[in-house]
């Protein structure tokens, strides 16, 4: 199989106290997972370290085609495309424009066709602080677009968002996932509104995977597990 993520035994320690448990994962090219589980179950740790942003303290991590656990994290910032789950960060205290948030990705050409492909031409000279959750979402999709990853990850990109503005959300993602195949793993809490990509679920508790299944079988017994 042509696995795009690779986790092997991965154990991580976040101030000393173990966060992610012997995780075991492969996900293949072109792949759409949601990763689930309650607040705390260390999704979040599970990104980061998809992105070599966690000291990894045993085990392997290889994400499209870069050795994380090893230390090649250089091709792997072009590789990726991450939206991290608090989207204040330095852009709102700060006199950025949308344009300039984008161009953190890339510039030129790629930037322009992302821009194109969310469809928001016509907000790029605000300011990143002033525009409404749904369109600070789609701005920072476009900046981890614009480096044309073959891999994105998401991370609970629905807290600042009501629910019309999320399923728009989601249904831009649908679309570039349509269209560029990428790898894409999506945290959320939303398991009742599953993309319709979206086919494999994986859940997390107290740091492990408790869960990997397909989008049918989780469906039947979702609110059981996910709580
Ligand atoms: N820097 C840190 N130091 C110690 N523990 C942390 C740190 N960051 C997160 N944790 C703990 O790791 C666990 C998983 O956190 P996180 O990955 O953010 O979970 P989730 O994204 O599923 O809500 C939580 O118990 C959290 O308190
Ligand atoms: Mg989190």
């Amino acid at each position: 199989m042509d696995e795009c993520i690779d986790c092997a035994h991965v154990n991580v320690k976040l101030n000393k106290t173990p966060v992610l448990k012997d995780i075991n994962l492969k996900i293949s090219r072109g792949e759409f997972v949601c990763v689930a589980g309650r607040s705390g179950s260390g999704k979040t740790t599970l990104l980061r370290t998809l992105l070599g942003f966690n000291k990894i303290d045993s085990g392997t991590v290889k994400v499209a085609g870069c050795d994380v656990s090893g230390g090649e994290t250089a091709a792997l910032r072009k590789r990726t495309g991450y939206l991290p789950q608090s989207i204040e960060g330095n852009y709102s205290i700060s006199p950025f424009t949308a344009r300039d948030v984008i161009n953190m990705g890339a510039k030129g050409e790629k930037a322009r066709l992302a821009v194109e492909e969310l469809k928001i031409g016509d907000i790029l000279s605000r300011r990143f602080s002033t525009l409404s959750g749904g369109e600070k979402q789609k701005v920072l999709l476009a900046m981890a677009l614009s480096r044309r990853p073959g891999v994105i990850l998401l991370d609970e990109p629905n807290l600042n968002l009501d629910m019309v503005s999320y399923a728009d959300f989601i249904s831009l993602v649908e679309t570039t996932h349509k269209a560029h195949g990428q790898t894409i793993v999506l945290v959320t809490h939303l398991t009742d509104r599953l993309p319709e990509a979206c086919k494999r679920v994986i859940v997390m508790g107290s740091g492990a995977i408790t869960r990997d299944c397909g989008r049918d079988e989780f469906m039947k017994t979702a609110g059981a597990t996910v709580g």
